[in-house]
């Protein structure tokens, strides 16, 4: 057999994911409950699903000025249908955006034993940015990251991660003296490292998030004039040069 798969199957009598059946999970089950039934192989607790919701929702929309935003309507204004404007937001889910979700967990999952400062100390000494620390706007605190903090505590979720996620964030204040905030990414990154998600699924779990703003924007756009054009922007080349 060239192709196994574990999740999912269907034939002319119906289908089943993870073993459920699918008519079973429609009629009984959220949309939430069946991510996190796709990506663990077995169905959350109360507790899990709202913490899943929660993680969801403080993701799915951020405004027209972000990346996943901006690229998926200019797409959308230059003539191309909606699913190129979804894959134009989505294609702009990056390490800096959204996808740095993947970076924290993977640093926090490989280095569970290693001292906060110590992580802090390695990425300083290499001059790179630690995922999931600092924000455009948000300069002192993101408030979707405590929001989202203060419910993984209020469910008992928060545990190793999450505290070592505060440890991160209070030692490169130490270390750099600069105040580059635990944000939203680092805060679910942390948080689905205590659920014990992959940090392989980290980047998909925001595209899963933030495809309905894309979409509700998309549908926005169609109502606006076609072509986006960047007007507050400097030629700073040179002029004038004859051809030899
Ligand atoms: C999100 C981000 C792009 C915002 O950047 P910004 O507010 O425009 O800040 P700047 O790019 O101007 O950086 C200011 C300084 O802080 C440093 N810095 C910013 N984020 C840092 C981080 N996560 N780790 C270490 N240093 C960081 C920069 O290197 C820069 O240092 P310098 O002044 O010595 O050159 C930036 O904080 C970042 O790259 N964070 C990591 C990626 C991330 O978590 N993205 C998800 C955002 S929700």
């Amino acid at each position: 057999m060239d192709w196994k798969t574990k999740i999912s199957d269907s034939n002319p009598n119906g289908a089943v994911i993870r073993g459920y059946d699918l008519e079973e999970l429609m009629q009984h089950k959220s949309f939430t409950e069946t991510i996190f039934l796709l990506l663990q192989g077995h169905l959350p607790n109360e507790q899990q699903t709202k913490m899943l919701n929660a993680i969801f929702v403080s993701s799915i929309d951020h405004g027209i000025a972000v990346a996943s935003i901006t690229s998926a309507r200019t797409a959308l204004s230059g003539g191309s249908p909606l699913q190129a404007g979804v894959a134009a937001g989505i294609l702009s889910i990056g390490d800096f955006h959204g996808g740095a979700i993947e970076g924290a967990a993977k640093m926090l999952q490989q280095n569970k034993d290693t001292p906060a400062a110590q992580i802090v100390k390695q990425f300083v000494e290499q001059k790179k940015r630690i995922p999931g620390y600092g924000h455009k706007i948000y300069k002192s605190a993101d408030p979707r990251a405590q929001k989202l903090l203060q419910i993984a505590e209020e469910l008992g979720i928060a545990a190793e991660y999450c505290d070592k996620a505060q440890d991160i964030q209070n030692e490169l204040l130490a270390q750099t003296e600069k105040q580059l905030p635990l944000n939203v990414d680092g805060a679910i990154a942390a948080i689905i490292s205590d659920m014990q998600f992959d940090w392989r699924v980290g980047k998909g779990l925001f595209i899963i998030a933030r495809t309905p703003g894309i979409v509700a924007h998309l549908h926005e756009e169609m109502d606006e004039k076609p072509v986006r054009r960047l007007d507050n922007y400097e030629y700073a080349g040179e002029k004038g040069k004859k051809l030899p």
